[in-house]
């Protein structure tokens, strides 16, 4: 008997830890998804900034294939040829002289915290163990890095939190000096808060952490899981700021919708990962790394490169047009294909209100907290997708603004 899934069945099958709309995309194809009904949307959305080349890119369906047919997975009792051409591409193409693959970016920051302590204790000795980060930033739901980020509401409730995190106001470099000293031992930070509301680091404020980690004897760690792979304009943020970090954090566009994780170090700091001291069953699976390959290098190139940054600058003239109009929002920013609207003072808190709307209408975008509207779009989403979603969600704001 056949069994057609249905949205009710997340309520019965499912842990009730996510709230999905009432739609179910069935199928992709670049940036347009259909629905069980069949109906077409425009996907700003990105699966939260995942899908860098939109839905089933031949480029990365063939590497899947291809891959496919030849090995999935070992583990790491053996390496494989995919994840050795992942990291080595990788390294050539950034700061990094060594990497660790992993599944997920809350994952690769999990790594890159473990590295930090275990740096700390190698080079200077149990008492060096501060990790200072960010209000509002977000790196994952490990415990970790739960309590690493900076929204207690996501670390609450769940018992006693790790300790030896200290939390500063981003961009404010007055309040991490406040808190570093030399018992730092690691200062973690998105170079443009993502989940936070897509705020993006100021040049002087991340120049200071690099400045003050250098003083201090402390790591600097960039999570780039969201900004990464070109999302930013670059390949990495940090190439945007001409800062380096110690240790760097990739997922999410990293497999374009493949599940994988890897996290970037310098040979001085990665030595401390000694054998046997992490590990994952899945890092460096063969699929997942074979995927990620041909998406780093279809992305790494200067005409993707350049493309998103045109596409940057359409989104924002789109955004602008409707503000004219409607006077919706407060602030558009971001960086690359990572932006945001910031809602106005009379439609304060009203971001995910947008959202249900513009499905009606058949676009899927995104949140960043209640009061900016987010787009992560694929990095290659074509022109006329980009006007015809921004049509959509015209739409979806004149119902908004009729309600108000
Ligand atoms: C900056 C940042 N770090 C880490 C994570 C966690 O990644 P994952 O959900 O793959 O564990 C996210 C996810 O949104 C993120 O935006």
């Amino acid at each position: 008997m056949s069994h057609t899934p249905s949205r009710q069945d997340f309520d019965h099958y499912m842990t009730p830890n996510y709230a999905p709309q009432q739609v179910i995309p069935v199928r992709g194809e670049g940036s347009r998804l259909w629905d069980q009904e069949g109906r077409e949307y425009i996907d700003f959305a990105g699966g939260i900034a995942v899908n860098s080349l939109g839905h089933c890119h031949p480029v990365l369906v063939n590497a899947l294939k291809e891959q496919g047919e030849k090995l999935w997975h070992l583990s790491n009792v053996f390496t494989n040829e995919p994840a050795l051409n992942l990291a080595k591409s990788l390294v050539e193409r950034t700061f990094a002289d060594k990497v660790f693959l992993c599944s997920s970016g809350g994952e690769a920051n999990e790594a890159a915290l473990k590295l930090a302590r275990r740096w700390a204790v190698d080079h200077h000795g149990e008492h060096k163990d501060k990790i200072i980060s960010f209000y509002q930033s977000f790196h994952g739901r490990t415990f970790f890095t739960v309590s690493v980020g900076g929204q207690p509401k996501y670390s609450q409730g769940f018992g006693p939190v790790p300790g030896g995190i200290l939390h500063a106001d981003y961009n404010d470099l007055e309040s991490v000096r406040k808190l570093v000293g030399d018992d730092t031992c690691a200062i973690m930070v998105e170079p443009m808060q993502g989940e936070g509301g897509i705020v993006p680091g100021t040049q002087a404020f991340l120049q200071g952490l690099r400045d003050l980690c250098d003083e201090h004897n402390a790591l600097l760690i960039f999570d780039e899981v969201q900004t990464g792979v070109g999302r930013s304009g670059e390949l990495y943020a940090y190439k945007n700021y001409g800062i380096t970090p110690d240790i760097l954090t990739s997922a999410k566009s990293l497999g374009g919708g493949f599940p994988i994780g890897a996290m970037l170090a310098t040979d001085a700091v990665a030595k401390s990962l000694a054998i046997g001291t992490h590990g994952s069953t899945y890092g460096g699976n063969a699929l997942a790394s074979a995927v990620a390959l041909a998406a780093v290098e279809f992305i790494d190139t200067p005409e993707v490169l350049a493309g998103v940054k045109h596409r940057h600058d359409l989104f924002r003239e789109h955004l602008e047009t409707i503000n004219r109009k409607h006077g919706v929002f407060k602030e558009i920013r971001g960086m690359g294909l990572l932006i945001g609207a910031q809602m106005s003072d009379a439609y304060e808190g009203r971001a995910k209100d947008i959202l249900p709307l513009a499905i009606e209408e058949g676009l899927m975008a995104l949140i960043a907290g209640p009061n900016v509207l987010r787009m992560a779009p694929s990095l290659v989403i074509p022109e006329a997708d980009i006007a015809e979603g921004m049509a959509r969600l015209e739409r979806a704001i004149e119902r908004l603004v009729a309600t108000a």
